[in-house]
Protein backbone atom coordinates (compact mmCIF):
# COMPACT_ATOMS: atom_id res chain seq x y z
CA UNK A 1 0.00 0.00 0.00
CA UNK A 2 1.35 3.54 -0.63
CA UNK A 3 0.34 5.89 1.88
CA UNK A 4 0.59 9.30 0.26
CA UNK A 5 0.96 12.76 2.13
CA UNK A 6 -0.07 15.83 0.53
CA UNK A 7 -2.77 15.67 -2.43
CA UNK A 8 -0.95 18.89 -3.95
CA UNK A 9 1.30 18.99 -6.85
CA UNK A 10 3.73 16.37 -6.30
CA UNK A 11 1.64 14.07 -4.49
CA UNK A 12 -1.47 14.16 -6.90
CA UNK A 13 1.00 13.42 -9.56
CA UNK A 14 2.27 10.51 -7.94
CA UNK A 15 -1.09 9.09 -6.26
CA UNK A 16 -2.93 9.27 -9.54
CA UNK A 17 -0.10 7.18 -11.87
CA UNK A 18 0.15 4.60 -8.98
CA UNK A 19 -3.37 4.68 -8.70
CA UNK A 20 -4.10 4.17 -12.50
CA UNK A 21 -1.84 1.39 -12.89
CA UNK A 22 -4.26 -0.47 -10.39
CA UNK A 23 -2.35 -0.48 -7.47
CA UNK A 24 -3.36 0.45 -3.96
CA UNK A 25 -3.06 3.88 -3.03
CA UNK A 26 -4.55 6.13 0.38
CA UNK A 27 -4.10 9.95 0.58
CA UNK A 28 -3.41 11.56 3.60
CA UNK A 29 -5.22 14.75 4.09
CA UNK A 30 -4.83 17.45 6.71
CA UNK A 31 -8.22 17.03 8.61
CA UNK A 32 -11.62 16.41 8.35
CA UNK A 33 -12.54 19.31 6.82
CA UNK A 34 -10.01 18.61 4.01
CA UNK A 35 -11.49 15.16 3.52
CA UNK A 36 -14.85 16.01 3.50
CA UNK A 37 -13.58 18.64 0.38
CA UNK A 38 -12.09 15.79 -1.26
CA UNK A 39 -15.22 13.51 -1.47
CA UNK A 40 -17.14 16.59 -2.72
CA UNK A 41 -14.68 16.76 -5.42
CA UNK A 42 -14.88 13.33 -6.03
CA UNK A 43 -11.33 11.99 -6.38
CA UNK A 44 -8.05 13.56 -7.82
CA UNK A 45 -8.05 14.95 -11.31
CA UNK A 46 -5.05 14.76 -13.04
CA UNK A 47 -4.41 16.72 -16.47
CA UNK A 48 -1.85 15.91 -19.14
CA UNK A 49 -2.08 17.36 -22.24
CA UNK A 50 -4.96 19.22 -21.75
CA UNK A 51 -7.26 15.84 -21.05
CA UNK A 52 -8.73 15.58 -17.87
CA UNK A 53 -9.26 12.24 -15.70
CA UNK A 54 -10.24 11.86 -12.55
CA UNK A 55 -9.27 9.21 -9.63
CA UNK A 56 -11.56 8.25 -6.64
CA UNK A 57 -8.38 7.23 -4.52
CA UNK A 58 -8.85 6.63 -0.92
CA UNK A 59 -8.53 8.94 1.20
CA UNK A 60 -8.20 9.14 5.49
CA UNK A 61 -6.83 11.78 7.87
CA UNK A 62 -3.83 11.75 9.69
CA UNK A 63 -5.10 9.97 12.98
CA UNK A 64 -6.95 7.37 11.31
CA UNK A 65 -5.77 3.63 12.99
CA UNK A 66 -4.70 2.06 9.65
CA UNK A 67 -0.88 1.07 10.12
CA UNK A 68 1.90 2.70 7.31
CA UNK A 69 4.89 0.46 5.86
CA UNK A 70 5.39 2.81 2.86
CA UNK A 71 5.33 6.36 2.98
CA UNK A 72 5.50 9.09 0.42
CA UNK A 73 6.30 12.43 1.77
CA UNK A 74 4.53 15.06 -0.76
CA UNK A 75 4.89 18.68 0.83
CA UNK A 76 6.89 21.11 1.65
CA UNK A 77 10.26 21.42 2.65
CA UNK A 78 8.64 23.33 6.00
CA UNK A 79 5.76 20.99 6.73
CA UNK A 80 7.58 17.62 6.27
CA UNK A 81 8.82 16.81 10.31
CA UNK A 82 5.95 18.15 11.36
CA UNK A 83 3.45 16.03 9.30
CA UNK A 84 6.18 12.96 9.89
CA UNK A 85 6.05 13.80 13.59
CA UNK A 86 1.84 13.23 13.71
CA UNK A 87 2.46 9.69 11.67
CA UNK A 88 4.94 8.68 13.67
CA UNK A 89 2.81 6.22 15.93
CA UNK A 90 1.69 4.43 12.46
CA UNK A 91 4.99 3.90 11.39
CA UNK A 92 5.42 0.11 11.54
CA UNK A 93 9.15 -1.53 12.02
CA UNK A 94 11.06 -1.61 8.94
CA UNK A 95 8.81 1.38 7.78
CA UNK A 96 10.38 3.44 4.87
CA UNK A 97 9.40 7.02 4.02
CA UNK A 98 10.26 8.22 0.68
CA UNK A 99 11.35 12.67 0.39
CA UNK A 100 9.86 14.63 -2.25
CA UNK A 101 11.26 17.73 -0.91
CA UNK A 102 13.15 20.07 -2.96
CA UNK A 103 16.68 21.72 -1.31
CA UNK A 104 18.26 19.62 1.79
CA UNK A 105 17.60 19.79 5.57
CA UNK A 106 14.40 18.61 5.91
CA UNK A 107 15.25 15.10 5.34
CA UNK A 108 17.43 15.30 8.08
CA UNK A 109 14.29 16.60 9.99
CA UNK A 110 12.22 13.53 9.03
CA UNK A 111 15.01 11.30 9.95
CA UNK A 112 15.11 12.87 13.47
CA UNK A 113 11.25 12.66 13.82
CA UNK A 114 11.14 8.74 12.60
CA UNK A 115 14.47 7.94 13.95
CA UNK A 116 13.24 4.15 12.84
CA UNK A 117 12.05 4.69 9.21
CA UNK A 118 14.13 4.06 6.20
CA UNK A 119 14.65 7.34 4.84
CA UNK A 120 14.75 7.00 1.01
CA UNK A 121 15.44 10.88 -0.65
CA UNK A 122 14.31 11.80 -4.18
CA UNK A 123 15.25 14.89 -6.73
CA UNK A 124 13.01 15.51 -9.63
CA UNK A 125 13.06 16.95 -12.67
CA UNK A 126 8.97 16.71 -13.02
CA UNK A 127 7.11 19.54 -12.72
CA UNK A 128 3.11 19.92 -12.17
CA UNK A 129 1.10 22.56 -10.17
CA UNK A 130 -2.41 22.77 -9.08
CA UNK A 131 -5.12 24.73 -10.98
CA UNK A 132 -7.63 23.89 -8.57
CA UNK A 133 -7.91 22.08 -5.49
CA UNK A 134 -7.27 18.51 -5.92
CA UNK A 135 -6.83 19.01 -10.12
CA UNK A 136 -3.40 19.27 -11.13
CA UNK A 137 -1.65 19.52 -14.12
CA UNK A 138 1.06 17.39 -15.34
CA UNK A 139 3.58 20.68 -16.58
CA UNK A 140 6.52 19.04 -17.30
CA UNK A 141 7.68 15.37 -18.25
CA UNK A 142 11.10 14.55 -15.96
CA UNK A 143 13.18 11.91 -14.22
CA UNK A 144 13.29 11.39 -10.53
CA UNK A 145 16.34 9.94 -8.82
CA UNK A 146 15.75 8.18 -5.91
CA UNK A 147 18.54 6.99 -2.91
CA UNK A 148 19.26 6.23 0.77
CA UNK A 149 22.92 7.11 1.94
CA UNK A 150 22.86 5.00 4.95
CA UNK A 151 21.85 1.61 2.34
CA UNK A 152 22.60 1.79 -1.61
CA UNK A 153 20.26 -1.67 -1.58
CA UNK A 154 17.25 -0.12 -4.09
CA UNK A 155 13.69 -1.05 -2.90
CA UNK A 156 11.90 -3.71 -4.44
CA UNK A 157 8.76 -1.13 -5.08
CA UNK A 158 11.09 0.13 -7.66
CA UNK A 159 9.18 -2.29 -9.51
CA UNK A 160 5.62 -0.35 -8.59
CA UNK A 161 7.24 2.94 -10.33
CA UNK A 162 7.92 1.34 -13.71
CA UNK A 163 4.57 0.11 -13.72
CA UNK A 164 3.29 3.27 -12.92
CA UNK A 165 5.42 4.99 -15.98
CA UNK A 166 7.22 6.80 -13.58
CA UNK A 167 10.72 7.74 -15.15
CA UNK A 168 13.54 7.17 -12.19
CA UNK A 169 16.74 5.51 -11.29
CA UNK A 170 18.44 4.58 -8.21
CA UNK A 171 21.20 6.67 -7.27
CA UNK A 172 24.35 5.76 -4.82
CA UNK A 173 25.03 9.48 -5.11
CA UNK A 174 21.34 11.14 -4.07
CA UNK A 175 22.99 13.84 -1.88
CA UNK A 176 25.38 14.95 -4.95
CA UNK A 177 22.26 15.20 -6.86
CA UNK A 178 20.29 17.17 -4.24
CA UNK A 179 23.25 19.26 -3.75
CA UNK A 180 23.94 20.12 -7.56
CA UNK A 181 20.14 20.89 -7.59
CA UNK A 182 20.28 22.97 -4.12
CA UNK A 183 23.28 25.23 -6.19
CA UNK A 184 21.73 25.55 -9.36
CA UNK A 185 18.89 26.76 -7.53
CA UNK A 186 21.12 28.96 -4.93
CA UNK A 187 22.53 30.88 -8.04
CA UNK A 188 19.32 31.40 -10.11
CA UNK A 189 16.03 31.56 -8.16
CA UNK A 190 17.12 34.10 -5.66
CA UNK A 191 18.40 35.98 -8.23
CA UNK A 192 14.90 35.70 -10.25
CA UNK A 193 12.99 37.34 -7.71
CA UNK A 194 15.59 40.30 -6.44
CA UNK A 195 15.40 41.00 -10.14
CA UNK A 196 11.75 40.58 -10.79
CA UNK A 197 12.47 38.48 -14.01
CA UNK A 198 12.44 35.20 -15.68
CA UNK A 199 15.18 32.77 -15.44
CA UNK A 200 16.39 34.44 -18.90
CA UNK A 201 16.48 37.61 -16.98
CA UNK A 202 19.52 36.70 -15.41
CA UNK A 203 21.61 37.08 -19.28
CA UNK A 204 21.89 40.50 -17.85
CA UNK A 205 23.41 40.32 -14.66
CA UNK A 206 26.50 38.06 -16.05
CA UNK A 207 28.75 39.06 -12.53
CA UNK A 208 26.20 38.58 -10.64
CA UNK A 209 25.71 34.56 -11.89
CA UNK A 210 29.49 34.31 -12.20
CA UNK A 211 30.27 35.34 -8.59
CA UNK A 212 27.56 33.09 -7.19
CA UNK A 213 28.49 29.79 -9.29
CA UNK A 214 32.44 30.54 -7.99
CA UNK A 215 31.02 30.68 -4.03
CA UNK A 216 29.12 27.61 -4.21
CA UNK A 217 31.06 25.52 -6.37
CA UNK A 218 33.86 26.35 -3.06
CA UNK A 219 30.73 25.19 -0.70
CA UNK A 220 30.72 22.19 -2.37
CA UNK A 221 34.00 21.25 -2.46
CA UNK A 222 34.20 21.51 0.88
CA UNK A 223 30.86 20.16 1.70
CA UNK A 224 32.53 17.11 0.09
CA UNK A 225 30.27 17.28 -3.23
CA UNK A 226 33.17 17.46 -5.72
CA UNK A 227 31.04 15.73 -8.31
CA UNK A 228 28.28 18.35 -7.50
CA UNK A 229 30.50 21.14 -8.26
CA UNK A 230 31.53 20.38 -11.70
CA UNK A 231 31.20 22.66 -14.59
CA UNK A 232 28.63 24.64 -12.08
CA UNK A 233 28.80 27.38 -14.12
CA UNK A 234 28.16 26.04 -17.41
CA UNK A 235 24.98 24.06 -15.90
CA UNK A 236 23.83 27.21 -14.19
CA UNK A 237 24.27 29.37 -17.87
CA UNK A 238 22.25 26.29 -19.56
CA UNK A 239 19.36 26.36 -17.65
CA UNK A 240 18.99 29.84 -17.88
CA UNK A 241 18.79 29.78 -21.60
CA UNK A 242 16.95 26.21 -22.09
CA UNK A 243 14.31 27.84 -19.24
CA UNK A 244 14.41 31.66 -20.38
CA UNK A 245 10.81 32.03 -20.72
CA UNK A 246 9.55 30.33 -17.25
CA UNK A 247 9.64 32.25 -13.95
CA UNK A 248 11.45 30.13 -11.13
CA UNK A 249 9.82 28.85 -8.40
CA UNK A 250 10.83 30.86 -5.93
CA UNK A 251 9.66 33.86 -8.12
CA UNK A 252 5.86 32.47 -8.55
CA UNK A 253 5.57 31.32 -5.25
CA UNK A 254 6.61 35.37 -3.41
CA UNK A 255 4.70 36.72 -6.69
CA UNK A 256 1.92 34.84 -5.41
CA UNK A 257 2.06 35.53 -2.08
CA UNK A 258 3.31 32.22 -0.94
CA UNK A 259 5.87 30.81 1.71
CA UNK A 260 9.20 30.05 -0.19
CA UNK A 261 11.44 26.98 0.97
CA UNK A 262 14.50 29.48 1.35
CA UNK A 263 15.31 27.52 4.80
CA UNK A 264 15.99 24.48 2.88
CA UNK A 265 17.86 26.02 -0.26
CA UNK A 266 19.93 29.78 -0.11
CA UNK A 267 19.49 29.77 4.11
CA UNK A 268 20.93 25.85 3.94
CA UNK A 269 24.00 26.58 1.77
CA UNK A 270 24.84 29.72 4.02
CA UNK A 271 24.62 27.61 7.18
CA UNK A 272 26.88 25.18 5.42
CA UNK A 273 29.00 27.75 4.69
CA UNK A 274 29.24 29.34 8.41
CA UNK A 275 29.40 25.23 9.82
CA UNK A 276 32.91 24.74 7.37
CA UNK A 277 33.82 28.61 8.43
CA UNK A 278 34.11 29.65 4.57
CA UNK A 279 33.87 33.37 3.74
CA UNK A 280 31.46 33.21 0.92
CA UNK A 281 30.21 37.28 1.07
CA UNK A 282 28.03 37.11 -2.14
CA UNK A 283 26.01 34.01 -1.39
CA UNK A 284 25.64 35.42 2.45
CA UNK A 285 24.21 39.61 0.58
CA UNK A 286 22.31 37.54 -1.49
CA UNK A 287 20.60 35.79 1.39
CA UNK A 288 19.97 38.61 4.00
CA UNK A 289 18.78 40.71 0.15
CA UNK A 290 16.54 38.10 -0.12
CA UNK A 291 15.10 38.23 3.45
CA UNK A 292 14.73 41.69 3.49
CA UNK A 293 12.57 41.22 0.69
CA UNK A 294 10.33 38.50 1.76
CA UNK A 295 9.66 40.23 5.34
CA UNK A 296 8.72 43.23 3.25
CA UNK A 297 5.89 41.21 1.49
CA UNK A 298 5.22 39.80 5.02
CA UNK A 299 6.50 36.36 3.99
CA UNK A 300 8.48 33.99 6.12
CA UNK A 301 11.86 33.94 6.48
CA UNK A 302 12.16 30.00 7.35
N1 LIG B 1 5.44 20.98 -8.01
C1 LIG B 1 6.53 20.65 -8.67
O1 LIG B 1 6.57 20.70 -9.90
C2 LIG B 1 7.76 20.19 -7.93
C3 LIG B 1 8.86 19.71 -8.67
C4 LIG B 1 9.99 19.26 -8.00
C5 LIG B 1 10.04 19.31 -6.61
N2 LIG B 1 8.97 19.79 -5.92
C6 LIG B 1 9.06 19.78 -4.46
O2 LIG B 1 8.10 18.87 -3.94
C7 LIG B 1 7.64 19.30 -2.67
C8 LIG B 1 6.11 19.40 -2.71
O3 LIG B 1 5.79 20.45 -3.62
P1 LIG B 1 4.36 20.65 -4.26
O4 LIG B 1 4.54 21.63 -5.38
O5 LIG B 1 3.71 19.35 -4.56
O6 LIG B 1 3.61 21.39 -3.03
P2 LIG B 1 2.06 21.71 -2.86
O7 LIG B 1 1.37 21.71 -4.19
O8 LIG B 1 1.99 22.94 -2.02
O9 LIG B 1 1.51 20.47 -2.03
C9 LIG B 1 1.86 20.24 -0.70
C10 LIG B 1 0.72 19.51 -0.07
O10 LIG B 1 1.10 19.06 1.22
C11 LIG B 1 -0.05 19.12 2.03
N3 LIG B 1 0.30 19.06 3.45
C12 LIG B 1 1.18 19.81 4.16
N4 LIG B 1 1.21 19.43 5.44
C13 LIG B 1 0.32 18.41 5.56
C14 LIG B 1 -0.11 17.59 6.64
N5 LIG B 1 0.40 17.73 7.87
N6 LIG B 1 -1.04 16.65 6.41
C15 LIG B 1 -1.56 16.49 5.17
N7 LIG B 1 -1.20 17.23 4.11
C16 LIG B 1 -0.27 18.18 4.30
C17 LIG B 1 -0.73 20.42 1.62
O11 LIG B 1 -2.06 20.35 2.05
P3 LIG B 1 -3.16 21.48 1.81
O12 LIG B 1 -3.60 21.31 0.39
O13 LIG B 1 -4.19 21.12 2.80
O14 LIG B 1 -2.46 22.80 2.07
C18 LIG B 1 -0.55 20.36 0.10
O15 LIG B 1 -1.61 19.69 -0.50
C19 LIG B 1 8.32 20.66 -2.42
O16 LIG B 1 9.45 20.49 -1.62
C20 LIG B 1 8.72 21.12 -3.81
O17 LIG B 1 9.82 22.00 -3.81
C21 LIG B 1 7.83 20.22 -6.54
Amino acid sequence: MWHILGAGSLGSLWATRLARAGLPVQLLLRDTQRLKRYQQAGGLTLIEQGQAQRYAIAAQTADHPQPIQRLLLACKAYDAAAAVSQLAPRLIAGAEILLLQNGLGSQDEVARAAPHARCIMASSTEGAFRQADFQVVFAGHGHTWLGDPLDLQPPAWLADLHQAGIAHDWSVDILSRLWRKLALNCAINPLTVLHDCRNGGLREHPAQVTCLCSELTELLHRCGHSAAAENLHDDVQRVILATAANYSSMHQDVSQGRRTEIAYLLGYACNAAQRHQLQLPHLHALHRQLLTHLNARGLPSH
